[in-house]
Formats: C-alpha cells, sequence, structure tokens
C-alpha cells in the first residue's frame, strides 16, 4: 500500500488522504482541502523554506545532522584528496567522473573560453577606483548576456553546454581583473598553459617578471578550496539561480542574479565578516567577553551555524587542515589563534552546543585566503568562482526537470481590501 498522511479538517469534518513520495507531500495536493465551495483551498506558509522541496535533484546530497556531503555520491573528503576543481565541474554537470578522454576535452572546451571580450575590460575599467569586487563580478556577469544573445536559447542543450563552459571559464578571468582593478594594476590575460587554479592566481599576481612562478602546494589548497565551495544543493544562491532561471532568462543573468545573493553577509559574504570580526576582537583576551556579547543577541559569531548542519560542517574540517599546508609556506595567519580560541570556547558553551552552531565553510576560508595575499573584499569573490559549477550544473537540471515552471510563491496577504482612492486636501484630516 502507498504511504499516505490522513487530514482530519475540523472546519468540515471531511477527511482527506494525501499521497507522501519521498518523504514529502505536494503542497498542491492540499489544496483541494477548502473549508467551503468557494475558499481558495489550503496553502503552506514556509517564508524562508525552512521545510520546503522547491525541487527534485541528483547533484548534491548533505546529511546535516552527521555532516556528511556529497557531490553525486562521491563524497567531499575523497574529491578533496583525489580530484580537481574541473574534474568536479564535469561530475556535477554529467553525473560521473570522466573517463581520461573525456576530462581532456571538458578542459580543453573551457580553457579556450577563458578570454574576455576586449570591451568588458572597457566596462570594468569604468569601476569606481575602490569599488567592490563582488559588485564588479556580478555586474560584469550579468553584462556577458549582451555579449552572448544566443545563450537566450535556453531549450538547446548543446547552447547551454556552450554558455556553461563559458561561464566556468570567464569568471576566475573577471574576479583577477576586477581584483587587479581595485589595486591600480594592469590585468592580465589567461595563461593555457597553467592549470585552471594556476591560471588564475597568474593573472591576479603576475607583475613584470617573464614567467610568475606558480606555488605548487599554493596552487592545489586553491584547487581544494574550488572543490568544497563548487555546490551546497538549494542554498540561497542556488535558489537565486534557479528561480531567475525559472523564467527561462539566459544563464549570464541568471548567474548574476544568483552571485548577488551569494554577496550577503548571511550566506557566501560570511568569510569576510570573519576576518572583520576576529580583527575587531583583537586578541585572545577578549574573547569571552566577545561571546557573551553574542549570547545576549549582539551580533552573531560570524562563520558559525548553517541552515542545514547541525554538526561540523565537513568542508570546515578540510579548510581547517588545508589552512595548515597554506601556512607552511606563507607561514602563519596571526588571526587562526584567535579563530581556534574563538572556536575552543564556542563549542564548549551551552548557547552554542543547545543551538546546534558549529563552525561553516566561512570560518576558516577567510584564513586561507588572507594567507595567500587576498584582501577580505575578494573572499566572496574565490566562492562565487568555483560556485559557478554548481549553479550552472542546478540550472541545466532545471531545465531538464518537466515538474518545473516558473518559480513563483504565494503569499498570506495581510493588508487592506478594496478602499477608495482619498483626495490628496483630505488626506490627514480625519
Ligand atoms: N551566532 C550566534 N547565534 C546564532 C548564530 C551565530 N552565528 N547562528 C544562529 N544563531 C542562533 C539564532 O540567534 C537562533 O537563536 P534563538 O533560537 O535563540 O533565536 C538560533 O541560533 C537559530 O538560528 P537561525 O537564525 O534561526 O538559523 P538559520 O538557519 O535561519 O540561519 C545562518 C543560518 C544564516 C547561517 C546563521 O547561522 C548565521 O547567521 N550564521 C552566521 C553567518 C554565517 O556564518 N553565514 C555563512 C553560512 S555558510 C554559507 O552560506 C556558505
Amino acid at each position: 500500500m502507498a504511504d499516505t498522511l490522513t487530514i482530519t479538517d475540523n472546519r468540515t469534518g471531511k477527511q482527506y488522504e494525501v499521497p507522501i513520495t519521498d518523504g514529502t507531500i505536494k503542497a498542491m495536493d492540499l489544496r483541494k482541502i477548502k473549508a467551503s465551495e468557494e475558499d481558495f483551498g489550503l496553502m503552506t506558509y514556509d517564508p524562508a523554506f525552512t521545510n520546503t522541496a522547491s525541487c527534485r535533484s541528483a547533484i548534491t546530497y548533505i546529511d546535516g545532522d552527521k555532516g556528511e556531503l556529497e557531490y553525486r555520491g562521491y563524497p567531499i573528503e575523497q574529491l578533496a584528496e583525489k580530484s580537481t576543481y574541473l574534474e568536479v565541474a564535469y561530475l556535477l554537470m554529467f553525473g560521473e567522473l570522466p573517463t581520461p578522454t573525456q576530462l581532456h576535452d571538458w578542459e580543453q572546451g573551457i580553457v579556450k573560453h577563458t578570454l574576455l571580450h576586449e570591451n568588458i575590460k572597457h566596462l570594468m575599467r569604468g569601476f569606481r577606483y575602490d569599488a567592490h569586487p563582488m559588485g564588479v563580478f556580478l555586474s560584469t556577469v550579468g553584462a556577458l548576456s549582451t555579449f552572448y544573445p544566443d545563450a537566450k536559447k535556453v531549450h538547446d542543450p548543446e547552447m547551454r553546454l556552450k554558455h556553461i563552459k563559458r561561464l566556468i571559464a570567464k569568471t576566475p578571468t573577471i574576479a583577477a581583473y576586477a581584483y587587479r582593478h581595485t589595486t591600480g594594476k594592469f590585468y592580465v590575460y589567461p595563461d593555457n598553459n597553467l592549470s585552471f587554479a594556476g591560471n588564475f592566481l597568474n593573472m591576479l599576481f603576475k607583475m613584470t617578471e617573464a614567467k610568475f612562478e606558480v606555488n605548487p602546494v599554493l596552487e592545489r589548497a586553491l584547487d581544494i578550496l574550488f572543490i568544497l565551495h563548487a555546490d551546497h544543493e538549494q542554498n540561497c544562491g542556488t535558489n537565486a539561480m534557479r528561480a531567475i532561471g525559472s523564467s527561462e532568462v539566459d544563464p549570464y543573468s541568471a548567474l548574476a542574479g544568483a552571485s548577488a545573493a551569494l554577496y550577503g553577509p548571511l550566506h557566501g559574504g560570511a568569510n569576510e565578516a570573519v576576518l572583520t570580526m576576529l580583527r575587531e576582537i583583537g586578541s585572545k583576551a577578549n574573547v569571552p567577553a566577545f561571546i557573551e556579547k553574542v549570547k545576549k543577541g549582539e551580533g552573531r559569531l560570524m562563520g558559525f551555524g548553517h541552515r542545514v548542519y547541525k554538526s561540523y560542517d565537513p568542508r570546515a574540517r578540510i579548510i581547517k587542515k588545508a589552512a595548515y599546508d597554506v601556512f607552511e609556506v606563507t607561514g602563519t595567519n596571526p588571526l587562526l589563534d584567535l579563530a581556534l580560541e574563538l572556536e575552543r570556547i564556542a563549542l564548549e558553551d551551552e548557547y552554542f552546543v543547545k543551538r546546534k552552531l558549529y563552525p561553516n565553510v566561512d570560518f576558516y576560508s577567510g584564513l586561507i585566503y588572507q594567507a595567500l595575499g587576498f584582501a577580505p573584499e575578494m573572499f566572496t569573490v574565490l566562492f562565487a568562482i568555483p560556485r559557478t559549477a554548481g549553479w550552472v550544473a542546478q540550472w541545466d537540471e532545471l531545465h531538464r526537470d518537466a515538474d518545473q515552471k516558473i518559480a513563483r510563491p504565494r503569499q498570506i496577504y495581510t493588508g487592506y481590501r478594496t478602499r477608495d482612492y482619498i483626495p490628496m486636501e483630505k488626506r490627514g484630516k480625519e
């Protein structure tokens, strides 16, 4: 017998059988529950989608209680240890690890798109000298839509794939130009003889030397960070990508919107906020007082807590380990001790334990980024580059899903109903 939920409506005394599939009921099945013939039917109220599945997806699996993360069934720990970002991007997109030939073709298909149209460069030059690189990034990604009008053909899978490769290839170039812009340096063109992460480091840091030497430890650490950030199922940015994409707009416009969602301090902007917080705390001696403030509701412990993880974020654990590899090359980050102390105290404190607040991906990533030589404003951009692989895979899945339509939630209307317009001279007189 199929699983069902029996609902008794006390208003009418009627009983309803609602099918349960995959541990969910269809919200539309509730619509038939009506108090009267004219009644619209029952809806669900879920302001931040805390208990609503918006899609069926085969890309990323998270068990928040156990702290498990898998891309297409492969544990994140194994991918971080053995894979590369571009291989992971292939996995997210096509569902299987590539053969050597498939990987070669995929990588070649991406690197040939790393260059930006020269006019994009001119466009980026127009930003103020102190423009936040994430603002520059998301505007420039949006501007790309005007360069590729055929990206509007979202129903054509081949066309989608072409622009997916373009997006994965061009986001590092845009990010590097945004960074060079804010530091007043000339833009460095991509070097396709380097790895994905190596080329990015070259575009960021090359100066007058004939050949920029990419440090292999830092190159690998960056690639691991890219793997860890590649996808995370239906988070705020991905939900934006899907919601905007559901209107059948081109992927550049949708990705600009997803990047804007990521920019916020409660999402990808948290890694920048962690560094600001650590600087404000200043020393280990100030940690207890800071924790007390947080507990009183005067601010949050940035880099802690997660909507889905109610245990240690597995990405935070991998990043913490990678941080030590980076510090071997760059020297330790003085804020590390402070972060470790903050983590130690928070993990023992009843307030955090009771609420299951653990370090998330952003708690340690900023420390590595800073050691790699990045200013905090770049941190969210460094998140957006690899998240592009997840966004485009999710966007492609959206367009293959017959269940999907334009995303358009309902509301509970709490305002006035029909009333007559009040002429200006009569307003404020009652
Ligand atoms: N510091 C202190 N208290 C916190 C924190 C925190 N970082 N996070 C949650 N809480 C508390 C809340 O005040 C609330 O307490 P209450 O029950 O007494 O009211 C309780 O824990 C539940 O918190 P919610 O806000 O309901 O949890 P939600 O799932 O909505 O928020 C979020 C998740 C936004 C990540 C939150 O934990 C937060 O703001 N963290 C800090 C910002 C951050 O690190 N964001 C990065 C997340 S990872 C990412 O996006 C890549």
